[in-house]
């Protein structure tokens, strides 16, 4: 991780992003069950998800932005380092999964 992705990339894209609630209420009415989050950032979509959702399992590479998101607690959602690539979860976990403004590199 670089300086600018844990230092200023989660102050700034929470900035950026913080008028993107409309488009993520409108994303997460399709969800419902149990939930991959992929790159949740700092949380900016946990107080959009409807009640179908009955849990998110929320992963990110930036230990910063999973900072973040601990300061937004929910009993739905459980946190966890990790990235698209390498997913720890066994085939078939999951009824949705989420990700919003996550670019591929
Ligand atoms: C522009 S931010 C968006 C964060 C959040 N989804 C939101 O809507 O506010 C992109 C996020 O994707 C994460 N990310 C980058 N590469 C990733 C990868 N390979 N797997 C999972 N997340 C990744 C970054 O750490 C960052 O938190």
């Amino acid at each position: 991780m670089t300086f600018y992705e844990t230092n200023i990339f989660p102050t700034l894209n929470d900035l950026v992003t913080k008028g993107f609630g409309r488009f993520r209420k409108d994303l997460l009415t399709m969800a419902k069950g149990k939930v991959l989050e992929i790159g949740m950032g700092s949380g900016m979509s946990f107080d959009f998800y409807p009640h179908a959702v009955t849990s998110v399992d929320a992963i990110d590479p930036n230990p910063s932005m999973l900072e973040r998101a601990k300061e937004k607690p929910n009993t739905k959602i459980k946190l966890q380092l990790g990235q698209a690539e390498q997913l720890n979860f066994e085939d078939d976990s999951f009824d949705t999964i989420i990700c919003f403004l996550v670019y591929a590199r």
